[in-house]
């Protein structure tokens, strides 16, 4: 692992130097061709097998690299490359195709008799005598995107959505973007057509990191992870689909000419071929000898439901035997081989007490219904965001209503419907104010906006949940400078903008109610402490619109100084990863106002030390955690999850996305989920944060 690592460092260093040189375009296309082959390898390992080998730092380093050469060599840059993944130039709209072979749906049965049935049916249709058992693949219903991926010759040429089943969108240029989706299949005697289908998805811990940052920013946030991964998909700026992470499992097939490739004779064959191909398919499909089998399938995966890391609405049970598959065919647009099997959502009733206005940072007004308290899948539910304006109208949600309430990818929770029948009498329909409820200022809606803002650039909303943002553990972490104390700092006048933070002393904190001289003075060590920092922080921390951690973290990396951030152009912020036409007109909006560009340079110019905190690699030291494989779930004490992957790769170690054979240890922190499960199931070893780093001080040398 580590003859890998030092050699996959020589030839970053190569490539920079051969850039730096102007190399010849020979050696450019080789070192191209080299570094391609070395990142496509590594997607594979990191996202379709879960075995990641090197540290996300290198495999950033080798991706610049290959960004770089093909700035240089534009000659360099196709389809195939890598560098695709990042993302294209915007569409304007999506062309449509047709698919060679209609996408099908599957009929739904919602108990085990109907399973049985089903079973019934098809032995009858195949003339089975009643002492020969059928055997079925049952694998996950997955709630996602159905989504078809076309190779030739075994290069991705296009994807499309199942539209209506016939035609479908053409969504390639957002498919290129993710990385468990091969460019190009793997192995010999590669098929001449390969149309794979599956479904796209967004992991439940992802979809509410996403979320959290889209409240954040300040933006809308999704309802559901399926309506994530949808909306990411049909977005026409491929760099926004890049950003999100979204992750794939293929579970069929349209049209395929093996040529000299064997094809498969079984359901289970066929997903294994798949995976051979490069493709990830589900680790939890299992052939069952007959319809029992599948029913215990059925009520077993319902149990473990809620602590799988992606949300799934039931089995889908399959006829094994392909040969049998055909002679069952499709009757109307559904085939007879195969059904779903839905489990039902976890709903329950509750009673709308009250409809709140809550002000973000940037102004929007969010409604949101408090609850009696109601228990949802062994969680207590009291909140539930109604989003705006236009949902409280199509659900038609009022005070007083009874509604339906479910948790939406088994986390958040939704107001689903009314109970028509509950409602009391005298009911009004919910509007949200036309004064914001916290400064009075005027509240308006752009047009094509779902959501309203409060329009006053002082209202002391805003400012509050700026500085709450820029405070937070993300952003600049101050710690002990929470909710409470920011209310009073902005309600005392003490504070009105980030820089004030810095200029605080005892004798003004001694006016805010109830603080201690010890907690004066801790709040004062905090701060300082504070100070030393990094850009990319201080760029999360100014809260743009749009800016999350990780497009903060590629700003930082590619301008490297504050002055050459605000005075990027438009091209150039396009230049950078994950950056496209909304985000970087948001950022120049930032940095040609007058009041953030004067704040942005006081914080870097006196308040703050920035220190580029990246990891270190290649020293000795950083070797300790060498090929060992770490996970990390659940809320840290005193660590972000970034913070804590930047510490195991700062030692040599890597990270993987989830729990596998290959995995050495689980860092477990608070409300650690589905991962902490898995590990144990599995007989991992489950360590804290402690044992981390006193493993990480076990130094090699
Ligand atoms: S097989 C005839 N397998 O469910 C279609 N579909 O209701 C055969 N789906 O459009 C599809 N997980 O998008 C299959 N493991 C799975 C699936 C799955 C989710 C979706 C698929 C399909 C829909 C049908």
């Amino acid at each position: 692992m580590a003859n890998k690592t030092s050699a996959l460092t020589t030839l970053v260093n190569q490539t920079n130097e051969l850039i730096q040189k102007s190399g010849s375009a020979t050696q450019a296309r080789d070192l191209h061709g080299t570094l391609s082959e070395i990142i496509e390898e590594h997607n594979y390992k990191y996202h379709v097998l879960d075995r990641p080998e090197i540290s996300d730092t290198l495999y950033d380093q080798l991706l610049d690299s290959l960004l770089r050469l093909e700035q240089k060599f534009p000659q360099l840059h196709t389809e195939q490359s890598p560098s695709a993944r990042v993302g294209g130039k915007p569409l304007s709209q999506f062309s449509k195709a047709k698919h060679r072979q209609p996408m099908l749906s599957l009929s739904n049965t919602y108990s085990p008799d109907e399973i049985r049935e089903f079973d019934v049916r098809a032995r009858k249709f195949l003339d089975l005598p009643e002492n020969k058992t059928l055997e079925y693949l049952s694998e996950p219903k997955l709630d996602g995107l159905a989504i078809e991926v076309i190779y030739e010759d075994g290069t991705l040429v296009r994807a499309l959505t199942r539209g209506d089943g016939v035609t479908g969108e053409d969504v390639t240029a957002n498919i290129r973007t993710i990385k468990s989706v091969p460019l190009r299949l793997r192995g010999k005697n590669l098929p001449k057509l390969l149309e794979a289908r599956g479904e796209i998805l967004l992991f439940k811990e992802d979809f509410k990191k996403l979320n959290d940052d889209a409240q954040e920013n300040g933006e809308e946030p999704f309802a559901n992870p399926r309506n994530a991964a949808a909306g990411s998909v049909r977005q026409l700026d491929p760099k926004i689909a890049a950003s999100r992470p979204l992750r794939a499992f293929f579970y069929g097939l349209g049209e395929v000419e093996y040529g000299k490739h064997s094809s498969p004779k079984t359901q289970e064959e066929l997903e294994a071929s798949l995976l051979d191909f490069g493709l990830p398919v589900n680790p939890l499909a299992k052939v069952c000898p007959d319809i029992e089998a599948v029913i215990d399938y059925y009520h077993n995966l319902e149990k473990r439901r809620h602590s799988l890391e992606y949300d799934i609405d039931g089995v889908v049970v399959k006829i094994n035997s392909l040969e049998r598959q055909n002679t069952l065919g499709t009757i109307a647009r559904s085939p007879r081989w195969a059904i779903a099997a839905k489990y039902k959502p976890q709903q329950v009733q509750t009673i709308i007490e009250a409809i709140d206005v809550q002000v973000g940072r940037t102004g929007a007004l969010t409604p949101v219904a408090i609850m009696k308290p109601a228990s949802v899948g062994g969680v207590t539910i009291t909140h539930a965001t109604l989003h705006n304006q236009d949902e409280i109208d199509r659900k038609d949600v009022r005070v007083g209503d009874t509604v339906i309430i479910q948790r939406a990818g088994d986390v958040i929770p939704e107001v689903v419907s009314v109970v028509l029948e509950k409602r009391p009498k005298n009911s009004k329909p919910f509007k949200i104010p036309n004064r914001c409820p916290v400064c009075k200022g005027a509240v308006a809606r752009n047009e094509g906006e779902a959501v309203s803002r409060c329009t006053n650039q002082l209202c002391e909303a805003k400012i509050k949940e700026s500085l709450k943002h820029f405070v937070g553990r993300r952003a600049i972490n101050i710690e002990k400078l929470g909710d409470k104390i920011i209310d009073q700092l902005v309600d005392a006048g003490l504070v009105k903008k980030y820089s004030d933070l810095f200029e605080l002393d005892e004798v003004s904190l001694s006016k805010l109610p109830r603080q201690g001289e010890k907690s004066i003075s801790n709040l004062l060590t905090n701060i300082q402490t504070a100070r030393t920092t990094s850009l990319s922080r201080l760029i999360f921390a100014m809260g743009i619109r749009f800016v999350g951690e990780q497009t903060a973290r590629h700003l930082a990396r590619h301008f490297k100084s504050p002055k050459k951030l605000l005075a990027a152009t438009k091209e150039e912020l396009l230049s950078v990863e994950e950056v496209g036409e909304k985000v970087a007109d948001a950022i120049l909006s930032a940095t040609h106002d007058s009041v953030f560009k004067s704040e942005f340079n006081l914080l870097s110019e006196k308040h703050l030390k920035l220190e580029d905190t990246g990891p270190n690699l290649g020293t000795a030291k950083a070797q300790s955690l060498q090929g060992l494989i770490f996970v990390i779930t659940g809320t840290l004490p005193d660590l972000s999850r970034d913070e804590a992957r930047e510490f195991i790769e700062a030692h040599g170690g890597v990270v993987g996305s989830s729990v596998s054979k290959k995995t050495n240890f689980l860092l477990a922190g608070a409300d650690a989920g589905s991962k902490l499960q898995k590990a144990q199931e599995l007989g991992i070893k489950i360590i804290d944060l402690d044992e981390l780093k006193g493993l990480a001080q076990k130094s090699k040398i």
